[in-house]
């Protein structure tokens, strides 16, 4: 049996606390050796070199903004850049660099980051499968693959992890997050900034993350991008800051602003956040950089113009401008102006020189740079074969009646639809530097997995035909291709396939480009043209199996009451079709958990399990009318947070407590049976969660505070513990002081939030 996540989960932050204080002790030497050898350079600095360490510029290209930064060259040579994104390999970091080295007159090295959300050429699953995993375990080594392989390519400084939580599947980059829950987000950012970061900068192959987007940027009105957030603070503290908290704990060394108001004050200009919030309250010591341009953009958010924003920027706390160069073409004149100091110039410029000296790139400025591991490290059969794992493990079987997967290996099997032969999607969103042709396809997985399987492939409809969709995923260049084929004539030839075979593997969803930045959708069905090619097959009575990819949760009522079995894949990765094969030829049990509630209707959103109570709680039976329910929908997801099927069985007993009071300090053990009554040996995530009854402020109708992941052979039987501890009772309170108070609680143990048993228990004064 696995150790239990609660424990994990304080052992974490515990432990990395206490490595923030050994090595508060141990460093102090380290730390005056480095403040030193700063105190010189900055002595040495210009003004405008000091500014220029503020600076990052894109170069190479860009998906995500407007502007590409000009003349880049000239302004590394003049000490007017303190680093560089969007561009990678041994070769192209190395030049640049040796521009900063040979040519500029303190020879300060560049940082050089890169948006390597979710591996570096080596694709995991987007990060939102990532996190259907629940297994920090795996979450923590894609990290580590993603950091070999940045790092052997000549990347220090990595834009990860994005700890945003997020409750709106309309939202594109929901895709990025873990979803919505702050306890598991938590912890899935504390796995990512140790995988990337190790525990010591002095290994070669560690590189920086970036804790984004700080804050609330998940929580954008009406889930459309960049939009407004408007939060109370005892909300922000519980249940959306966590996240971000837990990764600074973790020793994260750089932060990113977001691009959204946060009550007034976008995240750039917000001196509360950035400095009050983070530095002053979290202890957060190294820096802030801004978002694409989000200096810039505080004009359009109607603050002034840019003097006056870069202004705002600096002062509230921002240490770097990404791209809009902001800093670089008014801060001197704000100086000169007495709108800003010289000393918090020196700060931020510090702050940036501190992360250059802790990275090792003064001691060795091509340390990232290492042609040889470059070679035999990046997409590795070994890193490959560990995407595979993970991909597997991202997977969430959402329905399969009769057992109708896993299917034969030689089964006769129509394989239809626009990504079951598609490579270039594999990958999903934000794979910046990962190549889509070294992916392998479903049609290959099947191929690779099970030869003797007797598959006819058709197409069936386009991935996108709606032309303002294509025209907007496009606009990068020409990457969905629709057939010339009509629609109708499309779907034909995959109804007479489908009647040739046993069954149907109908494999569905959104385009890559679908999810991300900037793909907010207001419908959340699949696209009318795919769901017309699904109810065609249906209507030959052959049994589906629906394989779905998307970056958004979907509304899946009429695929759930017509088809038989339905597996969510997510974008899994380069390994995404081995993976997929694996699970549908049964090599492995899938085991994955949703981290977002799935939603009947878009008209339910937000919609989440872990929400408040009403006063007019509505129990979902009743007829009554005056109760917190529509009249034309249910209030019930179509699938809760936690659930997600295996081709076994389990049977939880139910919650057992050792006792039913405690005082502060103590713990209660919460202990359940799980024994697998199926066909085959798997794997079950149990779940616990807690509910605070009364409060003095209201609480959550239950949060999650546990899981455990366990493997159980068939017929095997197996007891899990959790322990209850005070600390897992605290949050913050009207006054927003972090303490439990005493009551009656809930607990409640189970396969996902919806199936739970119960039991009660209180905390004595
Ligand atoms: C904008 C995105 O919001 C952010 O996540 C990303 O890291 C930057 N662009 C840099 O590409």
């Amino acid at each position: 049996m696995k150790k239990s996540t609660s424990l994990f989960f304080l052992a974490a932050i515990f432990s990395a606390n206490s490595l923030c204080a050994q090595q508060k002790k141990a460093v102090t030497a380290t730390d005056q050796k480095m403040n030193t050898f700063i105190n010189q350079l900055m002595s040495k600095m210009t003004l405008e070199e000091k500014i220029g360490q503020l600076n990052l510029a894109a170069v190479g290209f860009d998906v995500t903004g407007p502007i590409l930064s000009q003349g880049v060259n000239e302004k590394i040579e003049k000490g007017l850049m303190g680093g560089v994104f969007n561009t990678f390999t041994p070769q192209a970091v190395r030049k640049l660099q040796e521009l900063a080295i040979t040519k500029s007159r303190l020879k300060i090295p560049l940082l050089f980051g890169y948006d390597v959300i979710h591996g570096h050429k080596t694709i995991f699953p987007i990060p939102l499968g990532l996190s259907t995993s629940w297994d920090l375990d795996l979450i923590e080594k894609s990290a580590r693959i993603a950091a070999r392989e940045a790092s052997a390519d000549g990347l220090n400084w990595t834009f990860s992890p994005m700890v945003d939580i997020a409750r709106d599947p309309r939202w594109g980059r929901i895709a990025e997050s873990s979803g919505e829950d702050p306890y598991l987000g938590s912890l899935i950012g504390v796995a990512m900034v140790k995988g990337y970061q190790t525990n010591s900068f002095s290994n070669k192959d560690a590189i920086l993350a970036c804790v984004k987007h700080f804050a609330l940027y998940g929580a954008a009105e009406a889930g459309r991008d960049y939009n407004t957030t408007d939060m109370s603070l005892i909300k922000m503290y519980n249940e959306y800051l966590p996240p971000y908290k837990a990764a600074v704990d973790a020793g994260a060394g750089s932060v990113m602003a977001s691009f959204n108001d946060i009550n007034g004050t976008p995240a750039t200009g917000n001196h509360w956040l950035l400095t009050d919030l983070l530095r002053n309250q979290w202890g957060f010591k190294g820096f802030v950089v801004s978002d694409y341009t989000g200096i810039n953009e505080l004009e359009a958010h109607g603050l002034g113009d840019l003097q006056t924003v870069s202004a705002k920027a600096l002062n509230a706390g921002t240490d770097m401008d990404m791209v809009g160069e902001g800093f670089l073409t008014t801060l001197k004149k704000s100086l000169q102006e007495k709108k800003i100091s010289q000393a918090t110039i020196d700060q931020a410029c510090r702050r940036i020189l501190e992360a250059k000296y802790k990275l090792g790139l003064f001691a060795d400025p091509y340390k990232y740079i290492d042609e040889e591991r470059a070679k035999t490290e990046i997409l590795s059969q070994k890193n490959r074969a560990d995407a595979k794992t993970i991909a597997e493990a991202s997977m969430v079987l959402l329905k399969n009646n009769n057992q109708l997967l896993p299917l034969k290996k030689n089964a006769k099997i129509a394989l239809i639809g626009p990504l079951a032969n598609n490579k270039r999607d594999m990958i999903g969103n934000w794979s910046a530097a990962g190549e889509w042709s070294q992916a392998i396809s479903v049609m290959q997985g099947l191929k690779n997995v099970a030869p003797d399987m007797d598959i006819t492939y058709a197409k069936g409809a386009n991935l996108v035909d709606d032309p303002g969709i294509l025209k907007l995923i496009n606009a990068n260049g020409a990457d969905i291709v629709a057939d010339e084929k009509s629609p109708e004539k499309l779907i034909s030839e995959a109804v007479s396939v489908a009647k040739n075979a046993d069954v149907a593997v109908v494999v569905l969803g959104e385009s890559a480009l679908m999810g991300g930045e900037a793909t907010s959708r207001t419908e959340l069905d699949l696209l009318p043209n795919q769901k017309d090619l699904l109810k065609a097959l249906a209507a030959t009575g052959k049994p589906i199996i629906l394989v779905l990819m998307n970056s958004h949760p979907l509304t899946l009522v009429w695929e759930d009451a017509n088809v038989p079995a339905i597996l969510e894949t997510w974008f899994g990765g380069t390994e995404a079709g081995n993976a997929i094969a694996d699970v549908l030829v049964g090599n492995y049990n899938p085991a994955g958990k949703l981290t977002t509630t799935f939603p009947r209707n878009v008209g339910q959103i937000p919609l989440y399990y872990n929400h408040k109570s009403t006063g007019r709680p509505y129990d979902g039976v009743s007829n009554e009318k005056y109760k917190s329910r529509y009249i034309d929908s249910s209030n019930d997801p179509l699938y809760p947070f936690g659930y997600g099927l295996s081709y076994t069985s389990f049977a939880i007993s139910p919650v057992q407590l050792n006792k039913v009071s405690m005082k502060a300090g103590q713990t209660i053990q919460a202990t359940v049976d799980v024994q697998n009554t199926g066909d085959f040996d798997g794997q079950e995530v149990v779940q616990l969660y807690i509910q605070d009854i009364y409060g003095s402020v209201t609480r959550p109708v239950k949060e999650l505070k546990g899981f455990q992941k366990i493997f159980l052979k068939k017929g095997e039987t197996k007891h899990v513990t959790f322990t209850i501890s005070t600390e897992m009772l605290k949050f913050y309170n009207a006054d927003l002081k972090f303490a439990a108070e005493p009551g009656d609680f809930n607990v409640f143990t189970g396969s996902n939030s919806r199936d739970v048993s119960s039991a009660k228990f209180s905390l004595l004064n």
